[in-house]
């Protein structure tokens, strides 16, 4: 884990912003984390993570914290931007010079593709991507392929499925853009025509000679899976509520579909889930979206404690 000490001071905006060595790193650190709930207790006593949340969030927020906390750190920050001084006009630069003057580090969700970057780039401190519009989440990515780890033995060689919104599913985005770094990794795109991926991801495929297709159909798609990776339509992205109503509902996953999956299918989500995932799924063996939440917590304390520099 020597690997980590190269993390420090770093910002995290984009999936590729980590080497495949430091990612591999942070899994391990994870796992020794899940093993033993004292190991790092107490490292981050002293440190402040800012959370600045200017989209609504469960899961991205309150596993930050609950790992911030769990390292012995403390928290500050707004789970939403009406109660900060940005609804007063306040610029995201200016937030973010007055958060990193309070902080040690800043995680932020923000509405606008970019605005990671820019925030980045404005701050004394690391940043750490939580959501920025339709773009990236790569905190996500971490989540993700440590589940992938845990659960699969590994990452490359795989088959793995996108189905939904993935059009506006950052998740989608940053986490097809990281496996295609790994070795023969097959990526299968299901969407109904006016949710493809957006083309400057798919170019990124092609300059990264990843294997990728598009399709329709998850029924006829779900024998060949390793992974299944389910999304939401994204209503918050959606300009128009009639077409939000006429796409939501284009595939849910029930016990049906699962029957023609694999033995050892694993089904994700990054969640909220609305319909797409029938509750009847939850209680088969191979839905992981709730484990997948739980690694999400240890992948970030891992995070934290690499780029706060308290790793010995
Ligand atoms: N996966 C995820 O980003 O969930 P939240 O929107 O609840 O943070």
């Amino acid at each position: 884990m020597q690997v980590l000490s190269r993390l420090k001071g770093k910002s995290l905006v984009e999936p590729e912003d980590f080497s495949l060595d430091e990612m591999d790193g942070l899994f391990e650190l994870s796992e020794n984390i899940e093993r033993n709930d004292k190991y790092l207790r107490e490292s981050c006593r002293g440190k402040l993570l800012a959370a600045l949340f200017f989209e609504p969030s469960t899961r991205t927020r309150l596993s930050f914290e609950a790992a911030m906390l769990r390292l012995g750190g403390s928290c500050l920050g707004f789970a939403e931007p009406g109660s900060s001084s940005a609804s007063k006009g306040e610029s995201l630069a200016d937030t973010i010079r007055m958060a990193a003057s309070y902080a040690d580090a800043i995680v932020m969700r923000n509405p606008k593709e970019g605005a990671a970057l820019l925030a980045s780039r404005y701050s004394s401190i690391p940043v750490i991507n939580a959501g920025d519009g339709g773009h990236h989440h790569p905190t996500q990515t971490l989540t993700d392929l440590l589940t992938i780890k845990r659960l699969l033995g590994k990452i490359g060689n795989l088959t793995v499925g996108f189905c939904g919104d993935l059009k506006f599913g950052r998740t989608v985005h940053s986490l097809a853009k990281a496996l295609a770094r790994y070795e023969n990794i097959k990526l299968i795109f299901i969407s109904p025509a006016e949710l493809t991926l957006p083309e400057y991801i798919k170019n990124n495929f092609k300059k990264q000679n990843a294997q990728f297709d598009e399709r329709e159909n998850l029924e006829k798609s779900m024998p060949e899976l390793d992974v299944l990776y389910m999304t939401r339509v994204q209503k918050e992205r959606f300009f128009n509520e009639d077409d939000y109503i006429r796409l939501k509902d284009t595939y849910v996953l029930d016990s049906d579909k699962m029957a023609s999956g694999r033995e050892k299918l694993v089904v994700l989500h990054p969640l909220p889930r609305v319909n797409e995932i029938s509750v009847e799924v939850d209680s088969d063996r191979r839905a992981a979206y709730f484990i997948q939440a739980k690694y999400g917590m240890y992948v970030r304390m891992a995070l934290l404690a690499s780029i706060l520099g308290v790793i010995c």
